[in-house]
This record gives structure tokens, sequence and C-alpha cells, in this order.
């Protein structure tokens, strides 16, 4: 709802004060708690009010909601005739390709490159189904651990078939580990460890193995002011965002004016990457604005992100999006000088941003599962980050406290007030990304290849295909590794791999 609707009439704020302040006067001491504890109240409430609302600019900017009538027809249509995007990726380039994200393996296949031009280097094997069939089989998978720039450097290394040696090499650098609620300096090590100097390290042994290009991807967050849910003007602070690249022509932020660790280790990755371009060596970053979506494994379908703002307006970007974006950015830098390289561009879904009530209204019309949200009030959730972040904090703070304190597991661990952040109405920009390639023009010539409607239902409709059985039986809910669930388990991994090694 606009926010127009939802103002707390500041009268009434004042009366019911004044009403406390009267009723409780037989006790001093007691009257200046209970006035103390109302005004707290009150205050909490009118945060939580505001909190529950759309800023009217966030509002006009999204698009129009999604209705059942909609969501029914689209299924229908994508249930008999799948999205096909062939046609529209940018031709073919005889190149070698390193690294890779599984959207962009199967659109190099699909625009005719030969899986042996292609080599995935990750720390785990493809988990997704369309990566374990057809052309996408054969292309040559080898587990590298990007925090050790021997294991980079060894996989670099390896000699590729002789009829792609001759080949000029891109580089498209798609690792990432998300984890967006934690700030503390504390908590920082393992998001360094692998956003920063896993980039670095894929860098240098790009640069040194002879690669021309190096299409990274970064993330629009990189731009997310903090929000500051207690300010007390209008509207908290930062309450809506637009993301764009304008932070980078500054200098970059001090970690502390990130929302969270995890913008601040991709802020110095994307420097890092965009610094090292050259006219022989041409880099570059492509932000995904915002929630990544695309198979069960997303945060933003399934996750944790989408329990408790169904009014939230957010931009989101589908997998093949990104990707396409990478195969577009690869082709501008193709020119050596490009003036398109050493920079960052934001990429969103073609079409105006969503609110969570529409994703929520799709799942609820189309899923086979029974679907029920819970709507818990922003200020509870608010408050509760601080505690959690408190609490999971003291062991580092206190350290005997380590073998007392049970620590927290689940969702709830991820509930710090980084997560507000991120859970505010953020609208992805990005007009330079879209616009034409011309001569000395900063742009991509991007153009998504798929809706966030679209792709939502789609995903459904693979979640009902995945769950009905042939008889109609609905089975139960598949538990899917979650990018955040990921990086906990390589968190333990990597931390255990150390203790080992040392
Ligand atoms: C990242 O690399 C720097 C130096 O290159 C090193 O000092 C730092 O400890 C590394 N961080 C982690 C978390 O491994």
């Amino acid at each position: 709802m606009p926010r127009a609707e939802m103002q707390p009439s500041p009268l009434s704020l004042v009366a019911s004060s004044n009403y406390f302040f009267y009723t409780s006067t037989y006790n001093r001491k007691r009257a200046g708690v209970s006035v103390i504890a109302a005004l707290t109240l009150i205050y909490l409430a009118w945060v939580n009010h505001i909190l529950q609302g759309v800023p009217s600019e966030a509002w006009k900017l999204s698009g129009s909601r999604w209705t059942a009538k909609q969501l029914k027809r689209v299924y229908r249509a994508l249930d008999q005739q799948p999205i096909e995007y062939t046609s529209k990726l940018p031709p073919r380039l005889d190149r070698g390709n390193g690294l890779v994200g599984g959207f962009i393996v199967l659109q190099l296949l699909a625009r005719g490159t030969p899986p042996a031009d292609i080599r995935i280097l990750d720390i785990r094997s493809p988990e997704r189904r369309d990566m374990a069939e057809g052309l996408a089989k054969a292309v040559e998978f080898v587990q590298t651990d990007i925090t050790s720039a021997a294991a980079v450097d060894a996989a670099f290394a390896r000699p590729w078939h002789l009829s792609v040696t001759h080949l000029p090499l891109t580089v498209f650098h798609t690792p990432v580990v998300i984890l967006a609620s934690d700030r503390s300096t504390y908590l920082y090590g393992f998001l360094e460890a692998v956003n920063v100097n896993g980039t670095k390290h894929v860098l240098a042994a790009a640069r040194s193995f002879g690669a021309d290009i190096f299409s990274s991807t970064s993330s629009a967050s990189i731009s997310i002011r903090p929000v500051e849910p207690f300010v007390t003007a209008g509207e908290p602070r930062n309450f809506w965002q637009i993301l764009d690249e304008r932070d980078f022509s500054h200098p970059l932020r001090p970690r502390a004016e990130f929302f969270g660790n995890y913008p601040a280790s991709k802020a110095v990755a994307e420097r890092l990457v965009c610094a090292a371009s050259n006219p022989s060596f041409r880099t570059g970053c492509i932000r995904p604005a915002n929630g990544v979506y695309g198979n069960p494994t997303d945060n933003t379908v399934g996750g944790p992100l989408s329990r408790w703002v169904p009014h939230i307006v957010q931009s989101f970007v589908h997998g093949a999006n990104v990707a396409i974006a990478h195969l577009h950015h690869e082709a501008v830098l193709l020119n050596k000088d490009a003036p398109q390289a050493g920079r960052p561009f934001v990429v969103t879904d073609p079409n105006p941003p969503i609110s969570y009530i529409d994703l929520y209204a799709a799942i609820s019309t189309l899923s086979v599962h029974p679907f029920r949200t819970v709507t818990i009030p922003p200020i509870l959730i608010v408050l509760l980050s601080y505690a959690v972040e408190w609490y999971h904090l003291l062991p580092y703070r206190v350290p005997f406290l380590k073998e007392i304190l049970p620590e927290i597991r689940g969702d709830l661990r991820h509930l710090q007030p980084g997560i507000i952040s991120i859970c505010t109405h953020l609208i992805g920009s990005d007009a330079d990304a879209r616009q034409a390639v011309g001569k000395g023009l900063y742009r991509l010539g991007y153009s998504g290849v798929v809706t966030t409607l679209e792709e939502m239902v789609l995903e459904i409709l693979e979640w009902n295909r995945e769950h009905e059985a042939e008889d109609g039986v609905v089975r139960e809910k598949k538990l899917y590794t979650t990018s955040t669930s990921l990086a906990e388990q390589l968190r333990q991994v990597l931390a255990v791999g150390r203790v080992v090694a040392e």
C-alpha cells in the first residue's frame, strides 16, 4: 500500500501519551517508568507502522500486481511451450572459456561453442539437473578451491585439447559466497578468503595464463546504504534506494558504510578487477540487481529472505539474464580500446521491480503444496535481529563463552541487522547496460531475455513437476542447498581444511 494511506496521525500519538501521563500520577516513580515505557511502545509502534509502508516513489516505480488469472495463463503457456531465447544470444565467439556459472555454460553451448572449448572451475561439481545432461555433461569440470592461489594456478595450468590451445581465452569469474546478514569484522575472514582473495587469485592466474578478457560477477548490493530503521524523521534513512553504478566513481567507502560484510567484500573485489584492466587484458563487472534467482537453490523464491516482507518492492534478476549480460560484456570487451572496460554494469530483469506480494501470490496460486505466509510485525524482526547479532558475537568478545553458549542454528542465525537493509525497497537501474553499443559509448547493449513473471512461474512449474509423481500424488518437499546454506557448509569445510593444513 502506498505510504500516504498509512501515515499515523500525530494527534493520536500526543493524545495517547497524555493519557498515560495523567492516569499514572498516584505514584511518581511508577508514573515515570510507565510514561517512558508507554512512549517507547508508541515509538516502536510508529516505527513498525512506517516499516510496513511503501514509499510512494518505490510504489510508482514498481509494476502492477500479478493477478491469479494472469499467473494461470502464463503457467499454462509455459507448461506447453518452454521459453526459447537462443536466437537472442550474442553471436558465438571462437574463444576458450574458463570458470563459468551454470547459465553461462548452457548459453555458450546453445550458441554453438563446442564443450571442449569450455572448462568449469568450481569447489563442487554442478548440482543442477540441466548441467548433467546433453552437451553440458561433456564440459570438463576441475574441482578448485579458489581460496588457494596454488590450486587456482594448477587448474589454469591444465592443458587444453589441441583444437583449443590456439584460441584466445575469456574468463568469466562468477563464484561468490553470500552471507547477507553478517556485519562484524569478526566474521569478515571467510568472505574475504573467497570473495576478495579468491578473486585476486583467479585474476592473477587469468593474466599469467594469457586470458585477454575477464568478466566478473559483482553485486548491485554494493551500492546499498545501510537502512537505519530507528531514524526519527518521516521515514527510516535509506528506506528505499535505487541501485546503480554511481558509487563506483567515488573512492571505495569505509566498511561501516556498507550494510554488511558481503557487499563490502564484493566492492573490494570489484575494484581489484576493474583496476586490473588494460588494453591487453580487458576486465569489468556485471552487478546483478538484486536478488538472483533461477533454480531451486536460490535464496529468493525458496529461501529465508522471502518470509516477512510481503509489501517490499524489489528488482530481481534471473540467472539467465545475468549470464547473457556476461556474454554481451565479453562481446564489447573484444575491442582493445573498449570504453566499457574497467567498470561495473548493473543489470536487472527487463520489467519493473515486483513486490513480494506478487511472489507470494504466484506460489499460493500455482504451487502443488499449500502455501501460507505468516506476517510478523517488522519492528519485532528489527529488534530480534539486534538481539541475535549481539548473542552471535558474544563468544567473539568474551572467548570463554564459546564453550558454554549454544550456537544459533538455522534461519535465525541469519536474522541480523544486515538483513534489514537487503529486505528494504531496492530498485535496480540498468540504464547504462541496456543502451545500444555505439562508438565511444559506455554501454553493453544488454536486454534481458526472460521476465520475472515468466521465470518465477516457470520455477513453480518445475517445482510442481518435480514433486508430482506420475500418479498425481504430491511428494514431500525436496530440500535444496541454497547459496546461504552452501556458504555455511563451505565455511565449515574450509575452516577444517585450514586446521588440518597448519
Ligand atoms: C587474504 O590475503 C591477504 C594477503 O594477500 C592475507 O593477509 C589475508 O590473511 C587473506 N585473508 C584470508 C581470510 O585468507
